[in-house]
């Protein structure tokens, strides 16, 4: 991506794009009043309280708070990142993006994108025609897959040889360093060589579907086992979930996804029908995979050898979790029978037994409580009350609400501890789409940006004088949407929002657009009450403060001339 996008272009798109139009492509809307909805894509629901805006050009969840505009859609559901989610909604709309000069957003890496598809249509080939593939074909065949499940992984076969690649996609020199770049060739003492030979190929792909790097495993024994690409610009292992995009296609959102730990086990369940394994590779589960997860789907199952080794690494996973498990989100642990993994067990018990065992795999609850009880003698009071010192700073890991307050009563409930409060301190949650609720706690100035982001035009109101002077924390911002407004015309509430350069406030501007304000039609009242009632207090603090001055010493002309003001305008109130 080079330079920068021109904010207007920005403005534009927003303008022109239909949020229902494009959230409705990707999941199924249905009209309810002036709105839309539909179950929220991004945590698991029964009854829809996801809601699209057509006026607003705003979509929000009541269930977990997920909203924003047509591009942050696209970033949270495609997993794309800002230019890319320019990008899509540009072409989707057939517009060019256009880019300012100077300014490098980044280089821009769609040739390597292009180079990893066109090497992974080149393996999937070689694997169908070169001389040698027999050998390949039969070591897949072998390990019980099928032709389809080898096409919808796009499996390949990078025959024996130094220069296979090098020969197809190599020549000047940046065809050589783009190659270098994508981690497909090696340079030693300055000769360049194929970095996967004889190996079958397991093309990684990103939740969009484009190859990002390879996985390699030999044909017979050997080491390395398994050589992946290395980190490049577009492969980073610790944010990557192989088989993840697969998964997606197989089903849009999965109830469970499962993770496990190599290429192999991922594709031997999908070659049994259970299609919703992703593989880490060849690292620990990062947090950065498990955002990735919970956006695809509400329930992780992650699966693990049920050796010391194993349970250490579901133990290190689980902490990785625990912050991110908000309710509504699930974590389980499936331990392995000594000896299998994935792949050799579905082969042995089939599809059916193993999706038993993913049914009963054990919550994070028992795993968490039954490992800490390992620790302790539960028969003394001692020892209840070091489980309570050991399993508290894990609870309080966990973000606040209904599933932190059932670990801690479930905590309680192991020690002996007789309460009947949850025993988080939080205040009680307001109930969903209340909006007197909502009102409580907002102060005037957050009310009026409130009001403003979501009917912009207020900002061409005549307004009373002087506001833009006020003391008030968010009279900056406030000044500042109104400025924008006036510079612009109006714009639409998601127009503005996305025109704040800072994430903070586009995230806090996001929330108050959607924020159940109790309104009829009397924001114009509201919007300029709400100013001038901030003039008043302020003057009168200001008049309060001068007449105090003035008993303790004489005013200075101006400030005399100053109190008359401040006296006139108070008649007028
Ligand atoms: P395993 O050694 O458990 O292999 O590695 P596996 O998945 O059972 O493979 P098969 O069944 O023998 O084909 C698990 C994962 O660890 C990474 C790979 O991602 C692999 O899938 N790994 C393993 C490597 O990256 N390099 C290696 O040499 C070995
Ligand atoms: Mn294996």
């Amino acid at each position: 991506m080079a330079g920068t996008i021109p904010q207007h272009f920005i403005d534009e798109l927003i303008a022109r794009a239909d949020i229902v139009e494009l959230i409705g492509r990707r999941v199924p809307l249905k009209k309810a009043g002036r709105e839309f909805q539909a179950c929220c894509p991004f945590h698991s629901e029964k009854t829809p309280s996801f809601t699209v805006s057509p006026t607003k050009q705003f979509y929000h969840c009541f269930g977990c708070g997920a909203h924003g505009t047509a591009l942050g859609f696209l970033m949270e559901y495609d997993r794309l990142s800002f230019p890319e989610a320019v990008e899509e909604l540009a072409g989707s709309l057939g517009l060019e993006v256009p880019h300012e000069a100077g300014f490098e957003q980044g280089p821009d890496h769609r040739p390597l994108y292009d180079l990893l598809d066109r090497a992974a249509d080149y393996y999937a080939q070689q694997l169908r025609t070169h001389p040698t593939a027999r050998q390949a074909v039969d070591y897949l065949q072998g390990r019980g897959l099928s032709g389809d499940v080898a096409a919808a992984y796009r499996l390949g076969y990078a025959p024996p040889g130094w220069e296979n690649a090098l020969k197809a996609f190599g020549g000047d020199n940046t065809k050589i360093a783009r190659l270098r770049d994508a981690g497909l060739i090696t340079e030693q003492d300055g000769k360049r060589y194929d970095r996967l030979r004889e190996r079958i190929i397991f093309p990684i792909r990103d939740t969009r579907g484009r190859v990002i790097g390879f996985g390699g495993r030999l044909l017979g024994e050997g080491k390395p086992k398994y050589l992946n690409s290395p980190e490049t610009p577009v492969f980073h292992k610790g944010r990557e979930l192989y088989g993840l995009y697969e998964s997606r296609q197989a089903e849009a959102n999965p109830p469970r996804l499962l993770v496990v730990e190599g290429y192999m086990d991922v594709i031997a369940l999908a070659q049994f029908g259970i299609r919703c394994a992703v593989a880490t590779l060849g690292t620990a589960t990062t947090r950065d995979h498990l955002e990735k997860l919970y956006r695809a789907t509400s329930e992780v199952v992650f699966c693990f050898d049920g050796d010391r080794a194993g349970r250490d690494a579901a133990w290190k996973a689980m902490l990785t979790a625990l912050p991110l498990l908000r309710s509504g989100r699930q974590a389980r642990f499936l331990f392995l029978p000594d000896g299998e993994d994935p792949d050799t067990l579905v082969r042995k018990i089939g599809a059916d037994a193993f999706t038993e065992k993913l049914e009963q795999s054990l919550p994070l609850s028992e795993f968490l409580f039954e490992k800490l009880a390992g620790q302790v003698d539960m028969d003394s009071i001692d020892g209840r009350a070091r489980l309570g010192e050991l399993a508290k700073p894990l609870i309080q890991q966990l973000p606040t609400g209904v599933f932190r307050d059932m670990m801690q009563q479930s905590l309680n409930d192991r020690i002996g501890l007789q309460t009947k409060a949850p025993a988080t301190q939080r205040p009680p949650q307001p109930p969903r789409r209340a909006p007197r609720e909502n009102r409580t706690g907002m102060t005037p100035v957050r009310r009026a940006v409130a009001l403003l982001v979501q009917k912009p035009g207020l900002a061409l109101l005549e307004l009373p004088q002087g506001w833009q002077a006020l003391d008030a924390p968010g009279i900056d911002l406030l000044a500042d949407l109104v400025a924008t407004v006036r510079a612009e015309g109006e714009l639409s509430s998601a127009a503005l929002v996305e025109r704040q350069p800072d994430p903070t406030t586009r995230q806090h501007l996001s929330r108050l657009a959607v924020i159940d304000l109790g309104l009829l039609d009397d924001e114009d009242e509201q919007f300029i009450g709400t100013l001038r009632g901030l003039c008043q207090e302020q003057r009168r603090a200001e008049r309060d403060a001068l007449l105090a001055k003035s008993q303790v010493e004489l005013l200075s002309d101006e400030e005399k001339q100053r109190l008359r003001e401040l006296y006139q305008a108070q008649g007028v109130e």
